[in-house]
């Protein structure tokens, strides 16, 4: 296709790679895994006994129909790991009453910093509105990824398309994708992070696809991490560049690696951010690749050859030392009159269905209706996070950088009907165990779309266009 083009130095793509067949093979790598101590070791020994053996395949999807590049060719993935509702029941109990508390009382999330003085915008509720919503038509973006088609792939009940956040102190303003646009001329805007800041991504491209002539609009990916959306009249890219940890780690390669294996090189960042210089609008997040362990595998040598020398660490003292990482180079590469930088807080998962006074064992699968307020808590680890994230941002304000934390936390914690559960492309053949029990392979970490994603991206216009 001739509108599409390598967005980099005008060059274009050569025809044949634009006419190959649009695959790309998602892995849902996410697993879980305790190692180190001895109790931990039990667990291990435990998981290893229960745990499902399909985490290692290949998933792939159709990403963008016949006449696209393929986004990655075999891109693998964060997922959702069905048992680990069990390792966590199981982890409490080893652990026994010393071990911090592992939910708190969702009220208790303090007030994220840097939002307007007159309005919390991340303080609100969700409003059924069949009126205003669905943004968009599932069928009709085409960038949409097959964890995010849950109408394609079978979902019946559509409300959750139709929930609105509605702020308590004040009313969203409406999305216009031309004024977006408009204020992306000659600007490129990127999300960095993992599988959550990807489906953020796919949303704002459906959000503003519609609004240009199909010939104005191409698609480009640049090896190794990055993909990008260019709407070629404004000049303007929309880009997702793949760091789930956001440090450097064994996991970069988008389609090769392993969550339980992970090592992350917590002092370094330089390979990630030399993509991220001429960014104009930065939106990062990294939360779930750090959450599944207690404990992480810390490395401070560079990954060249096989990772032997790493050191287990606490995962929150991990990821304080790699936010330190991030806001240095921050400090010393961003010109805060130039770009805007948010980093997104924590995309809630729902695999506790006990959590909001649901069944025991069951998750988010067949869940309709969201969370309504109060009552419901939050881990205390996302806590731990949230906390540390506000103090890196906060240490970053201070010394003059205007960074936001679009605070997706709390409004995401009460979406547990929002999540892609067994309505999405599986592209591994279930097992007759799994067909039985559905809830088994549901995925309670990622969002169908239209949903959840369009309204975190709607927060976001909010900063860039109003703040
Ligand atoms: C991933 O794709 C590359 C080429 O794009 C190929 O060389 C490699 O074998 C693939 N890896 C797997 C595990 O399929
Ligand atoms: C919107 O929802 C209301 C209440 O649930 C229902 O009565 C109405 O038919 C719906 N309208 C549309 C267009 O779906
Ligand atoms: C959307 O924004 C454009 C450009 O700022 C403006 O011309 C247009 O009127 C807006 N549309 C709506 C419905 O507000
Ligand atoms: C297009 O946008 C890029 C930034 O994304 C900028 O460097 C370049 O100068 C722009 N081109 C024109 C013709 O303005
Ligand atoms: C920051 O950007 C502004 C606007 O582009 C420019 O005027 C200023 O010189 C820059 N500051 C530094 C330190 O580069
Ligand atoms: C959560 O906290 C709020 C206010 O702090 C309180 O009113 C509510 O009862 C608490 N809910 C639970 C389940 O502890
Ligand atoms: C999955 O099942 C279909 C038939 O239902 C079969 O044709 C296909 O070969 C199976 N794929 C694998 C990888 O087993």
């Amino acid at each position: 296709m001739h509108d599409e083009r390598i967005k980099s130095n005008g060059t274009r793509e050569p025809n044949q790679m634009a006419h190959k067949a649009q695959t790309a093979a998602t892995r849902w790598g996410l697993r879980s895994i305790f190692s180190s101590l001895v109790a931990l070791l039990i667990a291990t020994i435990i998981l290893a006994a229960i745990y499902p053996a399909h985490y290692g395949e290949k998933q792939l999807s159709f990403l963008l129909g016949r006449d696209r590049e393929p986004l990655f060719s075999n891109l693998t993935d964060i997922a959702p790991s069905p048992a680990t509702s069990s390792f966590e029941k199981q982890l409490s109990f080893l652990l026994g009453r010393d071990r911090e508390p592992l939910f708190s009382n969702l009220t208790d999330i303090a007030p994220s910093p840097g939002t307007s003085s007159l309005c919390d915008v991340f303080s609100g509720s969700w409003v059924f509105d069949n009126v205003s919503r669905p943004l968009y038509k599932e069928g009709q973006c085409k960038y949409m990824l097959g964890q995010q088609a849950c109408g394609k792939f079978g979902r019946k009940d559509l409300k959750y398309q139709q929930w609105r956040w509605q702020p308590h102190g004040c009313d969203l303003p409406r999305f216009n994708a031309t004024a977006l646009l408009e204020r992306l001329r000659n600007k490129r805007l990127m999300f960095v992070g993992d599988s959550l800041n990807r489906g953020q991504w796919v949303s704002l491209v459906c959000m503003v696809e519609s609004s240009i002539p199909k010939k104005r609009r191409s698609f480009s990916s640049r090896r190794p991490a990055s993909i990008g959306f260019n709407a070629l009249d404004y000049n303007a890219t929309i880009e997702f560049y793949w760091a789930p940890l956001l440090v450097e780690s064994n996991c970069d390669d988008p389609m090769n690696h392993h969550l339980d294996n992970r090592i992350v090189r917590v002092g370094a960042i330089g390979k990630h951010a030399r993509h991220w210089s001429d960014v104009d609008i930065l939106i990062f997040n990294s939360y779930l690749w750090w959450r599944e362990s207690p404990e992480i595998k810390v490395s401070w040598e560079s990954f060249v050859g096989p990772d032997k020398n790493y050191e287990m660490m606490k995962m929150l003292r991990a990821y304080k030392i790699a936010l330190n990482t991030w806001s240095d180079w921050i400090q010393v590469h961003v010109n805060s009159s130039k770009t805007q930088v948010f980093f997104n807080g924590m995309s809630a998962t729902h695999e506790r269905a006990e959590d909001w006074g649901g069944i025991a064992d069951h998750n988010c699968f067949e869940e309709t209706e969201p969370i309504t307020e109060g009552g419901y808590r939050v881990r205390r680890s996302t806590r731990g996070m949230m906390h540390t994230l506000r103090k890196a941002v906060n240490k970053l304000q201070k010394r003059g950088l205007d960074v936001h934390v679009l605070d997706i936390t709390k409004l995401s914690e009460y979406r547990k009907d929002a999540h892609s559960s067994i309505y999405k492309e599986q592209t591994k053949n279930l097992t007759q165990h799994q067909m039985a029990n559905p809830v088994t392979y549901a995925d309670c970490f990622h969002w169908c779309l239209p949903g959840l994603p369009d309204v975190w991206n709607e927060l976001l216009y909010a900063y860039i266009l109003h703040n």
